[in-house]
């Protein structure tokens, strides 16, 4: 018909137009709302950002006041979603354990359901941001099987995650302050990267008013594949592959650079950034300090420093402008905090939580939003005449 272009994977393609998060991939630059992203991780906190992403604006002592304590009183799952998890298998991973709960949510707050509604969008909100650490930490406790925790309200949401993930009922837990501050700052790094895979997701789903929890399921199983927030476990299996094998890098981005079937330097490589990932380069010293600190993987990351540096002075990625991206190295923090392998993609869920719910109330609320409906190539057969059964 003429009317359609094909921009596969939408690599020159602006879907909408935003006002939350700004990124030059030549230059590495990353701002929420304007701020760098450097001095949010440096200074802020989860909850002050995920204000600034869904607000707007930084909050005062106040606002945040309120924004914590209106978030500290929906934490608790009702107890039938809490039996939800009993119907997953044991080895279940925890990524469509996250969605489906999310999905879930639906059902058990039917006022949710009008996306016009700003009363129930704001309280959707906090409920979303309140319950996913809770509905995070379950789906662990199921996977380990161990007994669950309710949240204790006393507590921040970092240090709440960390009790429900890693503690014991009935027996005390404290997280380790400078722990608490690393992960919160993870969160952070993990919070809005304007329209990529997942926030897409939320906002195509979106689009057609369907309410925030089907929108944020779906950009949660979207996050599940490997190119997207998978990328975080899979760095984590190559780099003990690696081991397995000798830990052998040369060979190994060899066998990259040959394009093997399936071997990716995973955590290298990004949509639009062409130069250092703002983000990798703050999560790169973060691991070193979390390492030093807790005795982790050390082997792990001296095959990471040295796959960096091998891929960093090769032609193959130099040409390519291939650098670190965000995945190469968190997977090495929240290993050495002790969570599994499994639960990384987790983790970035709940940091990307506060972007995603800021995409969809912009959307929402903008009067360009159109459902969203691409065009196609038609590329299959030209007319042709119904066979019968029996003639075929
Ligand atoms: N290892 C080896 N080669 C690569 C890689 C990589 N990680 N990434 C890109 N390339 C090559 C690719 O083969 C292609 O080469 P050629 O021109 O010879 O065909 C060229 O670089 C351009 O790559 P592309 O696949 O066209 O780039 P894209 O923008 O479509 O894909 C990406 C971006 C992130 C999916 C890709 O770089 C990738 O698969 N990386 C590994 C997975 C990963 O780390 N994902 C996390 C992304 S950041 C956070 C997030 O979104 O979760």
């Amino acid at each position: 018909t003429g009317l359609t272009t094909l921009d596969s994977g939408f690599v020159n393609t602006a879907s909408c137009s935003s006002a939350i998060t700004y990124i030059d991939g030549d230059a590495g630059i990353l701002r929420y709302r304007g701020y760098p992203i450097e001095q949010l991780a440096e200074k802020s906190s989860f909850l002050e950002v995920s204000h600034l992403l869904i607000h707007g604006e930084l909050p005062s002592a106040g606002e945040l006041d309120e924004f914590t304590d209106r978030i500290r009183r929906h934490t608790l799952l009702h107890e039938d979603l809490k039996r939800f998890f009993d119907g997953f298998p044991r080895d279940a991973h925890p990524m469509p354990v996250l969605s489906s709960a999310v999905s879930a949510l639906s059902t058990f707050y039917q006022d949710s359901l009008d996306p016009f509604d700003d009363d129930q969008v704001e309280l959707s909100t906090v409920r979303l941001l309140a319950k996913l650490p809770t509905i995070a930490a379950y789906a662990y406790k199921k996977s380990v099987g161990q007994p669950f925790l309710y949240p204790d309200n006393s507590l921040s949401l970092t240090e709440n995650f960390l009790r429900m993930t890693f503690g014991f009922p009935a027996e005390p837990y404290e997280a380790d302050p400078e722990l608490v501050k690393t992960l919160d700052m993870l969160l952070i790094l993990h919070a809005d990267h304007e329209q990529n895979c997942s926030t897409s997701t939320v906002r195509m789903v979106g689009s057609s008013n369907a309410n925030l929890f089907a929108s944020v399921s779906a950009g949660i199983n979207a996050l599940f594949g490997p190119l997207h927030g998978g990328a975080n476990q899979s760095v984590l299996e190559m780099l003990e592959g690696i081991r397995r094998d000798g830990g052998d890098v040369a060979a190994f981005v060899e066998r990259v650079k040959n394009k093997e079937p399936g071997v990716k330097l995973m955590g290298f490589g990004h949509r639009v950034y062409k130069s250092y990932d703002p983000r990798a380069a703050i999560v790169a010293q973060a691991a070193r300090d979390v390492l030093a600190k807790l005795g982790g993987d050390d082997e792990l990351l001296d095959i990471a420093l040295a796959l960096e540096q091998a891929a960093l002075t090769d032609d193959y990625f130099v040409e390519r402008r291939l650098y670190p991206n965000v995945d190469f190295y968190t997977g090495l923090i929240y290993r050495a905090m002790g969570f599994p392998t499994r639960m990384f993609t987790v983790l970035f869920a709940m940091g990307r939580l506060p972007g995603w719910i800021a995409h969809w109330r912009e959307m929402i609320s903008d009067p360009q939003t159109k459902i969203g409906r691409p065009r196609q190539i038609y590329t299959g057969a030209t007319e042709r005449s119904y066979v019968d059964l029996a003639q075929r």
